[in-house]
């Protein structure tokens, strides 16, 4: 297995004030290929600070990320960003989206952005609307943003952080304002997407989003604490038990 993430040593310190905040202290971790790996803790444990110095959203302050054998602190901010448009996809539990674009367009924007596949609009178009179908929606393609529920837009999240077939998503609490239903649907698409070799790097609070990663790394005050290796979730059949399973270890870990 080739790894796609290696973190070493990585360090992110905020300054607020002039007082000093050492949010992420020397995590050490990698992510193989077509792993999906769940990033659990307590509310400011440095989670999101986590994968955002990891996707290069957030400069890292000390240590090193390398992303497919890139070291991201090499990067200038035109290849940094090149790399997010080109090898990463992004969805976030807020759902940012452009407000005077339908759905489609908005799924489309990052594929026009990087302009890079040499394809025509038209052909643009069609793997977006593909990609629609796939996720179950593509009857919302012309709506405006307003128009469609929170489950939709949350599926058309995906299929926008999946318009440029990104090498790794990465999610911050993609279930996070979504009901029970509308989470395990968004969860099931993920699952689909990641056992067709996406990697899935994801935040959440949500055991039962969790239960459906092949492994949950566990921080506490900026440093990982512990990992469980859950392995690839196949059937519904196993989901109780992997559920179970993971309550247990959170409780060890003192969640
Ligand atoms: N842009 C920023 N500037 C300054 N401090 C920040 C910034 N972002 C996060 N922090 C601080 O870093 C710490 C960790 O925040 P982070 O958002 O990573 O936590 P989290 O584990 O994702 O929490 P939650 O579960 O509530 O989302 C907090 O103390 C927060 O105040
Ligand atoms: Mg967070």
């Amino acid at each position: 297995m080739s790894k796609v993430i290696e973190v070493k040593d990585l360090c992110k310190t905020y300054v607020v004030n002039k007082k000093q905040n050492n949010v992420l202290r020397n995590v050490n971790f990698s992510i193989d290929e077509g792993e999906m790996v769940a990033i659990m803790g307590p509310s400011g444990s440095g989670k999101s600070t986590l994968l955002y110095t990891v996707s290069g959203m957030d400069r890292m302050t000390a240590g090193s990320v390398s992303f497919c054998g890139k070291e991201l602190s090499d990067l200038s901010d035109n290849e940094m960003a090149d790399v997010r448009l080109d090898d990463m996809g992004f969805i976030f539990q807020q759902m940012y989206m452009m407000k005077n674009l339908s759905i489609l367009d908005n799924i489309l924007l990052p594929a026009v952005k990087s302009g890079r596949r040499h394809e025509s609009m038209g052909e643009t178009e069609k793997r977006g609307r593909a990609l629609m179908k796939k996720l179950g929606i593509e009857e919302t393609a012309d709506n405006d943003i307003n128009e469609v529920s929170g489950g939709q837009l949350q599926r058309a999240c995906i299929c926008r952080s999946m318009i440029n077939s990104p090498k790794v998503i990465f999610a911050d609490e993609p279930t996070g304002a979504l009901n029970r239903t509308a989470s395990d649907e968004v969860m099931c698409e993920m699952v689909k997407l990641n056992s067709e070799g996406t990697t899935v790097m994801l935040v959440t609070h949500d055991a039962k989003v969790a239960a459906k990663c092949s492994r949950v790394l566990y921080i506490v005050d900026g440093n990982i604490k512990g990992e469980y290796k859950l392995g690839k979730y196949n059937n519904a059949d196993e989901l109780r038990d992997r559920e179970r399973k993971l309550n247990n270890w959170l409780m060890e870990m003192g969640w």
